[in-house]
Parts: C-alpha cells; structure tokens; sequence
C-alpha cells in the first residue's frame, strides 16, 4: 500500500516493448525488479545512485545514453511516503526531505535529459 508507482509502471511499459533503466538507492529491489522483467523476455538494465547527489542525474541520463542512444519517456518518481516518518523524526526535517526528493528531483532530472 502506497508503494510500487515505479515498480508498476516499468512492469507496464516493459510488456509494451519499453527497454527499462531502472534507478534506486536499493540496489537489491533494483535487480529484483530487472529480473521479473526479464522472466517475461522484457529489458531492463539497472543504473543505482542517489537523485539527490549533484552529479548522478546527468550520470544516469549518460549512461542510458550510451545503452540505448535515446530516451523517450521518464518516469520521476524517486520518492518517499509520509509512513515512512519514525516517531522521533522532526517534522520539519522530515517534511524538508520529502519536499526536496518529491520536487528538486523532477528540476534535475528533466533538466539533465533537456541538455
Ligand atoms: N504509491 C502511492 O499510492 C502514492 C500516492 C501518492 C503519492 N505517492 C508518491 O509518489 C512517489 C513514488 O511513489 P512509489 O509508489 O513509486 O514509491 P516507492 O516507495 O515504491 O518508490 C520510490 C523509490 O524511490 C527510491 N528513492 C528514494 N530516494 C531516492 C534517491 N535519493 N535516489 C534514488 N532513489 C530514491 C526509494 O528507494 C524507492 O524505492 C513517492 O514520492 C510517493 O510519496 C505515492
């Protein structure tokens, strides 16, 4: 429950013939992920890092690139739920984190595809 946005829509598009780049902080649920679509003959390769860290969107975007020559659709949703705050997590610091992964991201991101 209010999880899997990601997992379902690169299943989805994966079925279609969409070769996946699949990027997590969670490398493990990355290649869990590229697994099951290769079960079903789909692509996937996985590119793990952190959206967050200056230089990693355009690495990603790099690196895709360099696998397939071109990107035709991103799907941003590198996120976090509100159920993830612990009891003794601040508020603001929390709501700070949640408000940089859900916004600045989609900033880089699409940024570094437009470049
Ligand atoms: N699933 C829902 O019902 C729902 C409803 C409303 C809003 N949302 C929001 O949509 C977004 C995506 O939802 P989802 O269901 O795909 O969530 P999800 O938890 O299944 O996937 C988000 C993934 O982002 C990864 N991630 C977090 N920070 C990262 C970082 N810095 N770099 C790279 N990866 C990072 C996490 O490891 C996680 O696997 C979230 O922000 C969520 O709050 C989801």
């Amino acid at each position: 429950m209010y999880e899997g946005i990601g997992r379902a829509t690169a299943l989805v598009l994966a079925r279609r013939g969409a070769k996946v780049a699949i990027n997590d902080l969670d490398r493990e649920k990355a290649e869990k992920l590229a697994k099951e679509i290769r079960s079903f003959q789909g692509e996937a390769e996985v590119f793990c890092g952190n959206v967050l860290e200056e230089a990693f969107p355009q690495l990603l975007v790099s690196s895709v690139l360099q696998k397939w020559g071109k990107i035709n659709c991103l799907i941003n949703n590198a996120g976090m739920s509100i159920f993830q705050r612990e009891g003794n997590d601040e508020i603001l610091t929390f709501w700070e984190a949640f408000v940089t992964i859900v916004q600045f991201t989609k900033w880089t991101m699409t940024n570094s595809i437009s470049l």
